[in-house]
Protein backbone atom coordinates (compact mmCIF):
# COMPACT_ATOMS: atom_id res chain seq x y z
CA UNK A 1 0.00 0.00 0.00
CA UNK A 2 1.01 3.06 -0.89
CA UNK A 3 -0.13 5.45 2.14
CA UNK A 4 1.55 3.12 4.72
CA UNK A 5 3.33 5.23 7.43
CA UNK A 6 6.87 4.26 8.32
CA UNK A 7 7.11 1.66 10.73
CA UNK A 8 7.69 2.98 14.25
CA UNK A 9 7.25 1.53 18.08
CA UNK A 10 8.16 5.23 19.38
CA UNK A 11 5.70 7.05 20.91
CA UNK A 12 4.23 10.21 19.31
CA UNK A 13 5.52 13.42 20.95
CA UNK A 14 3.60 16.88 20.86
CA UNK A 15 6.49 17.98 19.22
CA UNK A 16 5.96 16.71 15.96
CA UNK A 17 3.30 17.94 13.96
CA UNK A 18 0.17 16.26 12.77
CA UNK A 19 -0.75 15.50 9.48
CA UNK A 20 -4.75 15.22 8.62
CA UNK A 21 -5.00 11.90 6.64
CA UNK A 22 -9.05 11.86 6.55
CA UNK A 23 -12.48 14.04 6.78
CA UNK A 24 -15.59 11.83 7.21
CA UNK A 25 -18.58 14.53 7.51
CA UNK A 26 -20.77 12.64 10.29
CA UNK A 27 -23.61 15.52 9.47
CA UNK A 28 -24.33 18.69 8.76
CA UNK A 29 -21.42 21.11 10.71
CA UNK A 30 -19.90 17.86 12.27
CA UNK A 31 -17.16 15.51 10.77
CA UNK A 32 -14.12 13.08 12.09
CA UNK A 33 -10.83 14.54 11.08
CA UNK A 34 -7.89 11.48 12.03
CA UNK A 35 -4.45 12.39 12.03
CA UNK A 36 -1.17 10.90 11.62
CA UNK A 37 2.40 11.11 12.99
CA UNK A 38 4.69 11.58 9.56
CA UNK A 39 7.15 9.27 11.60
CA UNK A 40 4.81 6.66 12.00
CA UNK A 41 4.90 7.21 16.00
CA UNK A 42 1.78 5.63 17.95
CA UNK A 43 -0.23 7.18 20.08
CA UNK A 44 -0.57 6.34 23.62
CA UNK A 45 -3.50 8.10 25.31
CA UNK A 46 -6.29 7.27 27.87
CA UNK A 47 -9.76 6.87 26.21
CA UNK A 48 -11.46 9.89 26.91
CA UNK A 49 -8.46 12.34 27.33
CA UNK A 50 -8.74 14.94 24.56
CA UNK A 51 -6.17 17.18 22.29
CA UNK A 52 -5.41 20.75 21.93
CA UNK A 53 -4.88 21.73 18.20
CA UNK A 54 -3.58 24.95 17.29
CA UNK A 55 -5.70 26.27 13.88
CA UNK A 56 -4.52 29.28 11.46
CA UNK A 57 -7.54 30.83 11.66
CA UNK A 58 -7.34 34.61 9.76
CA UNK A 59 -6.32 37.11 12.19
CA UNK A 60 -3.98 34.22 14.42
CA UNK A 61 -3.85 31.29 15.89
CA UNK A 62 -6.10 29.84 18.28
CA UNK A 63 -5.91 26.73 20.57
CA UNK A 64 -9.48 24.60 20.76
CA UNK A 65 -9.40 21.50 22.71
CA UNK A 66 -11.58 18.36 21.37
CA UNK A 67 -11.87 14.57 23.11
CA UNK A 68 -10.37 12.20 21.03
CA UNK A 69 -12.70 10.19 19.46
CA UNK A 70 -10.95 7.17 18.32
CA UNK A 71 -9.30 4.66 20.63
CA UNK A 72 -6.05 3.88 22.07
CA UNK A 73 -6.41 0.25 21.07
CA UNK A 74 -6.16 1.58 17.06
CA UNK A 75 -2.49 3.41 18.13
CA UNK A 76 -1.62 4.31 14.49
CA UNK A 77 -3.81 6.92 14.42
CA UNK A 78 -5.62 9.66 16.12
CA UNK A 79 -8.98 11.59 15.26
CA UNK A 80 -11.64 13.74 16.49
CA UNK A 81 -14.82 14.39 16.16
CA UNK A 82 -15.76 18.03 15.98
CA UNK A 83 -19.11 20.40 15.77
CA UNK A 84 -19.10 24.12 14.69
CA UNK A 85 -21.77 25.50 16.80
CA UNK A 86 -23.37 28.98 15.80
CA UNK A 87 -20.35 31.81 15.78
CA UNK A 88 -17.89 29.14 16.39
CA UNK A 89 -14.38 29.85 15.13
CA UNK A 90 -11.42 27.53 15.51
CA UNK A 91 -14.21 24.67 14.69
CA UNK A 92 -15.54 26.25 11.46
CA UNK A 93 -12.13 26.70 9.86
CA UNK A 94 -11.85 23.01 10.34
CA UNK A 95 -14.62 22.02 8.68
CA UNK A 96 -14.67 24.94 5.78
CA UNK A 97 -10.44 24.51 5.41
CA UNK A 98 -9.03 21.99 6.72
CA UNK A 99 -8.28 18.70 4.37
CA UNK A 100 -5.47 15.52 4.40
CA UNK A 101 -2.41 16.80 3.60
CA UNK A 102 -2.74 19.43 6.35
CA UNK A 103 -0.29 20.20 9.32
CA UNK A 104 -1.28 20.84 12.36
CA UNK A 105 0.45 21.73 15.64
CA UNK A 106 -1.13 19.48 18.56
CA UNK A 107 -0.63 19.07 22.08
CA UNK A 108 -1.56 16.86 24.60
CA UNK A 109 -3.22 14.02 25.21
CA UNK A 110 -3.97 15.24 28.62
CA UNK A 111 -7.52 15.17 30.65
CA UNK A 112 -8.77 12.90 33.72
CA UNK A 113 -12.28 11.72 32.19
CA UNK A 114 -11.30 8.50 31.69
CA UNK A 115 -12.89 5.06 33.17
CA UNK A 116 -9.44 3.36 32.79
CA UNK A 117 -8.43 4.72 36.22
CA UNK A 118 -11.63 3.57 37.93
CA UNK A 119 -12.63 -0.06 38.56
CA UNK A 120 -15.69 -0.69 37.93
CA UNK A 121 -17.65 -3.75 36.71
CA UNK A 122 -20.88 -2.12 34.73
CA UNK A 123 -21.10 1.76 33.26
CA UNK A 124 -23.93 3.97 32.64
CA UNK A 125 -22.31 6.53 29.92
CA UNK A 126 -24.86 9.64 29.29
CA UNK A 127 -24.32 12.28 26.57
CA UNK A 128 -25.60 14.42 24.47
CA UNK A 129 -24.67 15.84 21.23
CA UNK A 130 -21.15 16.04 20.77
CA UNK A 131 -20.38 15.11 23.98
CA UNK A 132 -20.38 11.64 22.78
CA UNK A 133 -16.87 11.71 21.37
CA UNK A 134 -15.00 10.49 25.02
CA UNK A 135 -17.70 7.96 25.60
CA UNK A 136 -17.27 6.45 21.98
CA UNK A 137 -13.50 6.20 22.55
CA UNK A 138 -14.44 4.69 26.00
CA UNK A 139 -16.43 2.09 24.47
CA UNK A 140 -14.00 1.54 21.60
CA UNK A 141 -11.87 0.50 23.65
CA UNK A 142 -13.56 -2.27 25.97
CA UNK A 143 -14.68 -3.60 22.45
CA UNK A 144 -11.38 -4.20 21.44
CA UNK A 145 -10.30 -5.65 24.29
CA UNK A 146 -12.43 -8.62 23.09
CA UNK A 147 -14.12 -9.16 26.67
CA UNK A 148 -17.79 -8.41 27.23
CA UNK A 149 -18.41 -5.17 28.32
CA UNK A 150 -21.38 -4.10 30.38
CA UNK A 151 -22.18 -0.54 29.66
CA UNK A 152 -25.77 1.09 29.18
CA UNK A 153 -24.72 3.67 26.64
CA UNK A 154 -27.66 6.50 26.45
CA UNK A 155 -26.82 9.20 23.78
CA UNK A 156 -29.71 12.36 23.53
CA UNK A 157 -29.78 14.58 20.64
CA UNK A 158 -32.47 16.36 18.69
CA UNK A 159 -33.01 14.48 16.00
CA UNK A 160 -32.13 10.65 15.12
CA UNK A 161 -30.20 11.82 12.48
CA UNK A 162 -28.49 13.78 14.69
CA UNK A 163 -27.18 11.29 17.12
CA UNK A 164 -23.27 10.82 16.12
CA UNK A 165 -21.82 7.24 15.51
CA UNK A 166 -25.12 5.63 15.49
CA UNK A 167 -24.29 2.85 12.96
CA UNK A 168 -20.88 2.41 14.42
CA UNK A 169 -22.55 1.98 18.34
CA UNK A 170 -25.11 -0.47 16.33
CA UNK A 171 -22.42 -2.81 14.58
CA UNK A 172 -20.59 -2.79 18.60
CA UNK A 173 -23.77 -3.59 19.55
CA UNK A 174 -24.77 -6.51 17.21
CA UNK A 175 -21.41 -8.01 18.36
CA UNK A 176 -21.15 -7.61 22.01
CA UNK A 177 -24.37 -8.51 24.00
CA UNK A 178 -22.63 -6.25 26.69
CA UNK A 179 -23.70 -2.72 24.84
CA UNK A 180 -27.19 -1.69 25.41
CA UNK A 181 -28.21 1.48 23.49
CA UNK A 182 -30.63 3.44 24.25
CA UNK A 183 -31.46 6.88 21.73
CA UNK A 184 -33.02 10.06 23.34
CA UNK A 185 -34.37 12.71 21.00
CA UNK A 186 -36.35 16.19 21.27
CA UNK A 187 -38.12 15.23 18.14
CA UNK A 188 -38.23 12.57 15.13
CA UNK A 189 -37.44 13.47 11.79
CA UNK A 190 -39.56 14.30 9.13
CA UNK A 191 -41.19 11.45 7.39
CA UNK A 192 -39.00 8.85 9.76
CA UNK A 193 -40.92 6.75 12.12
CA UNK A 194 -39.34 6.83 15.66
CA UNK A 195 -40.47 4.70 18.66
CA UNK A 196 -37.11 5.51 20.67
CA UNK A 197 -37.29 8.24 23.22
CA UNK A 198 -38.68 11.37 23.29
CA UNK A 199 -37.92 14.44 25.30
CA UNK A 200 -35.55 15.27 27.80
CA UNK A 201 -33.74 12.88 29.63
CA UNK A 202 -35.39 11.92 33.16
CA UNK A 203 -35.34 9.88 36.44
CA UNK A 204 -37.93 7.56 34.75
CA UNK A 205 -35.92 7.11 31.31
CA UNK A 206 -32.96 6.29 33.51
CA UNK A 207 -34.77 3.62 35.63
CA UNK A 208 -36.57 2.13 32.43
CA UNK A 209 -33.00 1.66 30.72
CA UNK A 210 -30.81 1.17 33.36
CA UNK A 211 -32.74 -0.42 36.31
CA UNK A 212 -29.95 -1.09 38.19
CA UNK A 213 -27.90 2.06 37.62
CA UNK A 214 -27.16 2.28 41.71
CA UNK A 215 -24.59 -0.34 40.31
CA UNK A 216 -23.10 1.37 37.38
CA UNK A 217 -19.98 3.70 37.42
CA UNK A 218 -21.58 6.90 35.47
CA UNK A 219 -19.68 8.60 33.00
CA UNK A 220 -21.68 12.20 31.37
CA UNK A 221 -20.61 14.32 28.74
CA UNK A 222 -22.40 17.20 27.27
CA UNK A 223 -23.44 20.66 27.48
CA UNK A 224 -23.39 22.21 31.04
CA UNK A 225 -27.12 22.75 31.82
CA UNK A 226 -27.49 18.82 30.17
CA UNK A 227 -24.98 17.86 32.84
CA UNK A 228 -26.79 19.56 35.33
CA UNK A 229 -30.17 17.78 34.33
CA UNK A 230 -27.90 14.80 34.65
CA UNK A 231 -26.21 15.38 38.19
CA UNK A 232 -30.05 16.88 39.60
CA UNK A 233 -32.09 13.35 38.18
CA UNK A 234 -29.43 10.75 39.70
CA UNK A 235 -29.30 12.97 43.08
CA UNK A 236 -33.21 12.73 43.31
CA UNK A 237 -32.80 8.82 42.75
CA UNK A 238 -30.52 8.79 45.54
CA UNK A 239 -27.43 7.91 43.72
CA UNK A 240 -23.86 7.77 45.45
CA UNK A 241 -22.38 10.41 43.31
CA UNK A 242 -18.74 9.52 44.10
CA UNK A 243 -19.45 6.97 41.23
CA UNK A 244 -20.39 10.07 38.85
CA UNK A 245 -18.38 11.43 36.41
CA UNK A 246 -18.37 14.43 34.20
CA UNK A 247 -16.13 16.27 31.54
CA UNK A 248 -15.88 19.90 31.41
CA UNK A 249 -14.23 22.21 29.90
CA UNK A 250 -15.55 25.41 30.90
CA UNK A 251 -15.14 25.44 34.60
CA UNK A 252 -12.22 24.48 36.42
CA UNK A 253 -12.36 21.35 38.55
CA UNK A 254 -11.65 22.65 42.28
CA UNK A 255 -9.90 19.23 43.01
CA UNK A 256 -5.79 19.38 42.80
CA UNK A 257 -4.90 16.84 39.97
CA UNK A 258 -1.34 16.07 41.50
CA UNK A 259 0.32 16.95 44.40
CA UNK A 260 1.99 20.76 43.80
CA UNK A 261 5.83 20.90 43.70
CA UNK A 262 5.50 22.61 47.13
CA UNK A 263 2.46 21.17 48.57
CA UNK A 264 2.80 23.57 51.54
CA UNK A 265 2.77 26.67 50.45
CA UNK A 266 0.02 29.16 49.26
CA UNK A 267 0.82 32.04 47.17
CA UNK A 268 0.59 35.06 49.01
CA UNK A 269 -0.32 38.38 47.24
CA UNK A 270 2.13 40.27 49.43
CA UNK A 271 4.54 38.57 49.27
CA UNK A 272 6.87 39.22 45.82
CA UNK A 273 8.53 36.98 43.18
CA UNK A 274 10.76 37.00 40.57
CA UNK A 275 10.11 35.01 37.45
CA UNK A 276 13.21 35.29 34.71
CA UNK A 277 12.15 34.22 31.08
CA UNK A 278 15.52 33.02 29.83
CA UNK A 279 15.30 33.30 26.22
CA UNK A 280 14.12 36.43 25.97
CA UNK A 281 16.24 37.42 28.62
CA UNK A 282 13.73 39.67 30.69
CA UNK A 283 13.26 39.55 34.30
CA UNK A 284 9.92 40.55 35.91
CA UNK A 285 9.00 41.06 39.41
CA UNK A 286 5.90 39.87 40.11
CA UNK A 287 3.32 38.28 43.17
CA UNK A 288 3.21 35.24 43.84
CA UNK A 289 -0.25 34.68 43.66
CA UNK A 290 0.62 36.42 39.91
CA UNK A 291 0.80 33.08 37.22
CA UNK A 292 3.17 32.83 35.37
CA UNK A 293 1.95 33.24 32.01
CA UNK A 294 0.30 36.36 33.50
CA UNK A 295 3.85 37.78 34.16
CA UNK A 296 4.59 37.05 30.62
CA UNK A 297 1.74 38.43 29.30
CA UNK A 298 2.44 41.77 31.37
CA UNK A 299 6.05 42.11 29.84
CA UNK A 300 5.01 41.77 25.92
CA UNK A 301 6.10 37.88 25.93
CA UNK A 302 4.03 35.62 24.20
CA UNK A 303 3.09 31.78 26.12
CA UNK A 304 0.57 29.79 23.68
CA UNK A 305 -2.54 29.38 25.58
CA UNK A 306 -5.62 27.68 25.53
CA UNK A 307 -8.42 27.05 28.56
CA UNK A 308 -6.07 29.05 31.22
CA UNK A 309 -7.26 27.12 33.68
CA UNK A 310 -4.47 23.87 33.70
CA UNK A 311 -6.46 21.50 31.19
CA UNK A 312 -5.48 21.62 27.63
CA UNK A 313 -1.85 21.84 28.13
CA UNK A 314 -1.45 24.29 25.75
CA UNK A 315 0.81 26.34 28.09
CA UNK A 316 3.68 24.10 29.48
CA UNK A 317 7.00 25.71 29.66
CA UNK A 318 10.12 23.93 31.07
CA UNK A 319 11.53 25.35 34.31
CA UNK A 320 15.09 25.18 34.83
CA UNK A 321 15.32 26.54 38.36
CA UNK A 322 13.02 27.77 41.27
CA UNK A 323 10.03 26.35 42.69
CA UNK A 324 6.17 26.87 41.45
CA UNK A 325 3.05 26.33 43.29
CA UNK A 326 0.86 24.84 40.41
CA UNK A 327 -2.44 23.28 40.72
CA UNK A 328 -3.97 22.18 37.51
CA UNK A 329 -6.68 20.02 36.07
CA UNK A 330 -5.14 17.02 34.38
CA UNK A 331 -3.15 19.19 31.84
CA UNK A 332 0.37 17.84 32.33
CA UNK A 333 1.32 14.17 33.02
CA UNK A 334 3.43 13.26 35.89
CA UNK A 335 6.42 12.59 33.09
CA UNK A 336 6.17 16.00 31.32
CA UNK A 337 6.50 17.27 35.61
CA UNK A 338 9.77 14.87 36.49
CA UNK A 339 10.69 16.28 33.38
CA UNK A 340 10.61 20.02 34.90
CA UNK A 341 7.40 21.35 32.56
CA UNK A 342 4.94 23.73 34.10
CA UNK A 343 2.00 24.76 33.25
CA UNK A 344 2.14 28.41 33.02
CA UNK A 345 -1.56 29.29 33.34
CA UNK A 346 -1.81 27.93 37.23
CA UNK A 347 1.66 28.03 38.29
CA UNK A 348 2.85 30.48 40.67
CA UNK A 349 6.24 31.71 41.37
CA UNK A 350 7.43 30.83 44.85
CA UNK A 351 10.89 32.98 44.78
CA UNK A 352 12.98 33.47 42.07
CA UNK A 353 11.93 31.21 38.78
CA UNK A 354 13.86 30.39 35.82
CA UNK A 355 11.32 29.64 32.61
CA UNK A 356 12.79 28.79 29.08
CA UNK A 357 10.73 31.23 26.96
S1 LIG B 1 -3.79 27.31 28.83
FE1 LIG B 1 -4.72 25.37 29.01
S2 LIG B 1 -3.45 24.40 30.47
FE2 LIG B 1 -2.71 26.41 30.43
Amino acid sequence: MKDLPPESSSIWHQDESLECVSVIPEMPNTATFTFRAPSGALFDFRPGQFLTLELPVPGGAVHRTYTISSSPSRPRSISITVKAQKGSIGTRWMLDHLTPGTRLRVMGPAGLFTHTTVAAEKYLFISAGSGITPLMSMTTWMFDLGTEPDIVFVSCARRPSEIIFRQRLEHMASRVPGLDLHWVVEAPDRYAPWTGYRGQINQLMLGLMAPDYLEREVFCCGPDPFMQAVREALQGLGFDMDHYHQENFQAPVAVPADAPPIDDVVPDEDIRAEVTFALSGVTAKVAETDTILAAAKANGLNIPSGCTFGVCGTCKVRKTSGDVHMVHNGGISDEDITDGYILACCSNPIGPVTVEV
